[in-house]
């Protein structure tokens, strides 16, 4: 089995030691412009050239959960995209996602501001009932950042494109549910895929939805996010603040208003990385199982878009 590895922002020789070690009896190389053609890859945000060279590829196994960067090129037909299932950012995601929800409604900047300055005063502490949380996407990542939350004792409201059922989650569905998940949330956080449905899916009209003091917590993609809908709304004091770690340009330019605006918290799209060991034995085993005919997890529907 020939093996071939391109990803751009990766450093490669620990991904092709890890990929040697964890598949013995498989060739495998890293991908320059004219190298023959492999069985499977591994792959990350690859150029067109890429697929235009490689045609015959059986499967693609992206190292990231979103396959937006994927599905933008022009994929052979039988090839099979294969994302990452969690393999370690579930944790993360949710870890980041109470995090922000917490730091804010624990409003541990404002206690941090009065003890750099010698204040020791106290803050009414405020109703958990007051703060719920809506998740937009209840898939690997939601779900658990929704279970994470709901432990915490927060209402936790989840939203996705087919019915769901999760311990302690109101959950709305589809389009004729969005608009009631929308008026049950006050924060709102996007782990939605980046598609034709879902890019632009936090504008004026959806965020001046929210309930009063609105906070929004973006981990999924920049372009779910309209950013001056999201600053007018803030200047306007009808949201109370964001936490960003994803950007409709990354790195997020040196010019752009969010880095300083007081209201908003940047991180640099950070919130779940690819763990390269974690990875590795997911693909490795989901390899395993499509050269003994089984099917795996993660295969992407294009037609759907992730
Ligand atoms: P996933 O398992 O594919 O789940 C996607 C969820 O979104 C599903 O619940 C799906 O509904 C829902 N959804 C999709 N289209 C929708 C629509 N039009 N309306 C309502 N709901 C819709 O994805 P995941 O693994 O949780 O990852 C989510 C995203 O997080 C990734 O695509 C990626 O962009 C982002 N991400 C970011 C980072 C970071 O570091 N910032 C790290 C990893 C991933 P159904 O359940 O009905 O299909
Ligand atoms: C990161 O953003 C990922 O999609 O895995």
């Amino acid at each position: 089995m020939n093996i071939t590895f391109c990803c751009t922002d990766a450093a490669p020789e620990p991904w092709l030691q890890g990929l040697r070690a964890a598949l013995p009896g498989a060739d495998i190389a890293l991908w320059a412009p004219g190298a023959p053609p492999a069985d499977y890859a591994v792959v990350w945000a690859p150029p067109q050239q890429f697929f235009d060279e490689q045609p015959q590829l059986k499967a693609a196994f992206n190292i990231g959960a979103g396959v937006d960067a994927l599905l933008k090129l022009q994929l052979p037909r039988q090839t099979q995209i294969v994302r990452l299932d969690d393999a370690g950012m579930s944790v993360q995601m949710a870890e980041f996602v109470c995090h922000a929800v917490i730091r804010h409604f624990r409003e541990f900047d404002a206690y941090e501001a009065d003890t750099r300055q010698g204040k020791w005063s106290f803050r009414k502490p405020q109703a958990r009932a007051d703060f719920p949380v809506g998740i937009m996407g209840l898939g690997v990542l939601g779900e658990r950042v929704a279970r994470a939350l709901a432990h915490f004792e927060f209402p936790v409201k989840g939203w996705s494109r087919s019915p769901k059922v999760v311990d302690g989650v109101q959950c709305f569905s589809g389009t004729q549910g969005f608009k009631d998940f929308l008026a049950a949330s006050r924060v709102l956080v996007c782990l939605l895929p980046l598609t034709a449905d879902t890019r632009d899916v936090m504008n004026r009209d959806t965020l001046s939805q929210l309930q009063p003091g609105g906070y929004v917590i973006n981990v999924a993609r920049g372009a779910h996010l309209v950013d001056d809908d999201l600053l007018a709304l803030l200047d306007n004091g009808q949201l109370a603040g964001a936490t960003l770690d994803v950007f409709r340009t990354e790195p997020l330019p040196a010019e752009h208003p969010f880095w300083k605006h007081p209201k908003i918290t940047v991180t640099p799209h950070t919130s779940a990385r690819t763990l390269r060991s974690e990875s590795i034995a997911q693909i490795a085993g989901k390899l395993a199982a499509l050269q003994r005919g089984e099917s795996v997890a993660g295969v992407v529907d294009r037609g759907r878009g992730y």
